[in-house]
């Protein structure tokens, strides 16, 4: 049986999923949902779909065994809420919103009806995480240093804080879930953030360009993770990973290669293949034969990376260390 997708958005990253959906065999995207119908058309045409702009006449159009959500985070609410009342399963692009409210409420419903959810962290579905994690299993970490290092998304919402949340939230949120996913869950936050360059350099910015986010592990793994937008466009300036110091060595990851550093010896294997795809077989298993042991970030998992980035929000307006 084939299996027919909706998707909600029609950004860069609905193009993405929509690539991935149709190039794998037994699942067509079927249906394309946007703010306007000449943008949901211009996207369902390249795949053979119907575009539609408005939710509800998508959904009563026809049986749909999932959907994809690629809207920015302040779009977030009623797109889950009405696929959670008809049970129709779906993949949600990360961050799952602004603040912790909304995606609480939802994760109430979630567990109610016991939808079949995934997020869209997929680091968590690249190969080096996997060895990154049965590495550390043999170390004893002492603490860990990440970052985000970047330019600012050209796309409006993302300048906006009640449209991204900010780089913390919004594109951060990927060392978090990676720091959780790997060294466990975080007890404690205390960030600043600053104002040095864009705020004068672009129109609308309202969110900070620089912070620094202090964690404390449930394990007593302490941890810092920075982030900034300042950096210039192009010439491959930005940096992403997580760094590892261990009793072992330095365990460096970052998206391109996972690098083990122990006396006299340094050991690098680098990332093969799409984890988008590995993220997208495993939601497709999981529709087909209902094992969700593939999913590696539920709504459920999420939420928790979620309450931290939002933490380090508040923590910054607050000056003060925030508990969770
Ligand atoms: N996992 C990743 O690596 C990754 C990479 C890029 C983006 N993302 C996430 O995907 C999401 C979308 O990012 P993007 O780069 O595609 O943004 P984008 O601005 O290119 O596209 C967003 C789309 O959502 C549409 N939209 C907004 N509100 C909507 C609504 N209520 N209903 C239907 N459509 C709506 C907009 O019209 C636009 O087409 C963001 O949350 C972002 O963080 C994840």
């Amino acid at each position: 049986m084939t299996l027919r997708i909706g998707l909600i958005g029609t950004g860069w990253f609905s193009g993405v999923h929509a690539d991935n959906l149709a190039a794998m065999d037994g699942v067509k995207l079927t249906a394309v949902c946007g703010t306007s119908l000449e943008k949901a058309d211009r996207m369902a045409r390249r795949y053979g779909a119907e575009g539609y702009e408005d939710l509800d006449a998508m959904l009563d159009a026809g049986p749909l065994d999932a959907v994809y959500i690629c809207v920015p985070p302040m779009a977030h609410g009623e797109i889950e809420m009405k696929l959670i009342e008809r049970g129709i399963p779906f993949l949600v692009e990360k961050p799952l919103g602004i603040d912790t409210g909304l995606p609480e409420q939802i994760l109430v419903r979630v567990r109610e009806t016991g939808l079949l959810t995934s997020v869209g962290y997929h680091f968590r579905y690249q190969h080096n995480a996997a060895r990154l994690k049965e590495e550390l299993s043999n170390h004893t970490t002492g603490m860990v240093l990440g970052r985000w290092m970047d330019s600012m998304p050209g796309v409006s919402w993302w300048r906006r804080q009640s449209g991204s949340g900010g780089q913390f939230i919004e594109q951060t949120t990927h060392m978090v879930d990676m720091l959780r996913y790997t060294a466990g869950e975080v007890e404690e936050v205390y960030a600043l953030y600053g104002d040095r360059v864009k705020r004068s350099q672009v129109d609308g910015v309202e969110v900070a360009d620089v912070g620094t986010v202090t964690l404390r592990l449930a394990s007593g793994v302490v941890a810092n993770i920075s982030n900034t937008c300042v950096l210039p466009e192009g010439g491959g300036l930005s940096q992403t990973g997580l760094t590892f110091y261990t009793d072992r060595g330095i365990v460096d990851w970052n998206p391109q290669r996972l690098q083990l550093a122990a006396p006299g010896v340094t050991t690098e294997y680098t990332e093969q293949g799409s984890p988008y795809v590995r993220e997208t077989e495993a939601f497709l298993h999981a529709l087909r034969t209902g094992d969700r042991s593939r999913i590696l970030s539920s709504y459920e998992d999420a939420c928790r990376t979620q309450a931290v980035t939002c933490a380090a929000l508040v923590s910054a307006s607050t000056g003060k260390p925030v508990r969770l």
